[in-house]
């Protein structure tokens, strides 16, 4: 028998390697992706090994991860409950993708992760795993051991071989890729303590931002950003340069108290500079090319594509629906916008397009004004019509 792994190199996951082979008597072979979470692979690989694997993958998906899976999401401008932008939610079900692909490849019927059992991150496993191979059977060991605290865990290491991390580590809960951060548990969970600085890693506190504002230019092209300052870049290199730009600013930076799946309220901190500096700019260009009643529309499916993401529903035909939808309402979604970045900020604060549906002879209040403002009173009785005839009938 044997098992895939979602395997990141930590403690958990490497006692779950043994205790895999413990418990059922199976060969793991792990999977390690790189997501941008800025960590070497290669010492990765070899601890699997080293603990007991008999195979360990590890792979750059990046680029994947950008563009099939992110950037769906940013064509809509998805943020759940109006905050985050889902980096953690939207790299499971690619990993899990991936898992089935080498669990079919390696002849192993079963996959696991160290999803605990009150946490999201288990059902996106779970059910995008489900929904690729029905069949396949999810081992989430952290909801079947016996290990209760952190201190037993540490125990069955030790008496197993397995590296112990020397220095007391953080009380976090973290997880990293490249579109975003996303901390939790510690001294986060009480909902009225501040977050202690040391818990952000890559935007600079905004006190000790820059003095000096600084303005970058984004440029779109069908909903896409391809290029900043006028420099084209890849879509891996342009979301490094963008958490680059927007972290020295202290751009990014998100608190909340959200609502997780399986019903429980979780304060969560997620550092994303170059998301929250991208949708600010995809926004702005969106103003300037959609129509209201397109716009709107948009901007309410946009709240159901990020439930779909965050519930573990990636693999779903709704979502693939809303997918074709926000790809119409990107096909003019070219041009460029001018954003400024000061302490802890990021503005729009200029934009153009080819496609832009403003008119200046429409809306400006100075001489060369095209609009009819005759027009205006004839619009307004109609507009108000329903509501005239209702007053009329209720003060009779
Ligand atoms: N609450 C976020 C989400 O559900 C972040 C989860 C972070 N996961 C973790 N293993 N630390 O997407
Ligand atoms: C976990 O509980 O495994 C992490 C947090 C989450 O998935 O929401």
């Amino acid at each position: 028998k044997k098992v895939v792994l979602a395997y990141s190199g930590g403690l958990d996951t490497s006692v779950i390697v043994k205790w895999l082979q413990d418990k059922y008597g199976c060969e793991v072979i792990t999977y390690t992706a790189d997501l941008g979470q800025n960590e070497d692979l290669e010492p990765i690989k070899e601890k699997a090994l080293k603990v007991g694997a008999s195979k360990a993958y590890v792979e750059d998906v990046r680029e994947e991860f950008l563009n099939e899976y992110v950037m769906k999401a940013f064509k809509f401008g998805a943020l759940y409950e109006g905050k985050y932008p889902l980096a953690t939610a939207l790299g499971r079900p690619l990993i899990t993708k991936k898992m089935i692909e080498i669990a079919q490849k390696e002849g192993a019927d079963a996959i696991a992760h160290g999803s605990t059992g009150k946490g999201n991150d288990q059902v996106r496993f779970d059910v995008s795993a489900v929904a690729l191979k029905p069949d396949i059977k999810v081992i989430a060991p952290v909801r079947d051991w016996e290990l209760k605290s952190r201190d037993e865990e540490i125990e069955y290491a030790k008496k197993h071989g397995i590296p112990v991390p020397v220095t007391k580590d953080k009380p976090y809960s973290i997880d990293r890729n490249i579109w975003g951060l996303s901390v939790e548990a510690g001294p986060l969970e009480d909902p009225y303590h501040e977050p202690d600085e040391e818990i952000y890693s890559f935007t600079k506190n905004p006190l000790e931002a820059p003095d000096e504002p600084e303005y970058v230019e984004i440029e779109f092209e069908k909903g896409i950003p391809v290029a900043i300052d006028g420099k084209r870049l890849n879509i891996v290199d342009l979301v490094n340069k963008a958490n680059e730009i927007a972290g020295r600013h202290g751009v990014g930076r998100i608190d909340m108290v959200e609502n997780r799946l399986v019903g429980i309220k979780s304060r969560e901190i997620y550092e994303a500079p170059a998301a929250v500096l991208l949708l600010e700019a995809k926004r702005s260009l969106d103003e300037l090319i959609l129509d209201r009643e397109s716009l709107h529309l948009r901007d309410q499916l946009a709240i159901k594509y990020a439930e779909l993401v965050y519930y573990g529903y990636w693999f779903c035909e709704l979502r693939e629906a809303l997918d074709a939808f926000a790809d119409k309402l990107n096909e003019r979604a070219t041009g460029t916008v001018k954003v400024k970045l000061y302490k802890g900020k990021a503005t729009a604060v200029a934009r153009k397009s080819p496609y832009a549906i403003y008119s200046k002879e429409l809306a400006t209040y100075d001489p060369g004004d095209t609009f009819n403002h005759k027009y205006g009173e004839a619009f307004c009785y109609i507009w108000g019509l329903p509501l005239r005839v209702a007053a009329e009938v209720k003060n009779k």
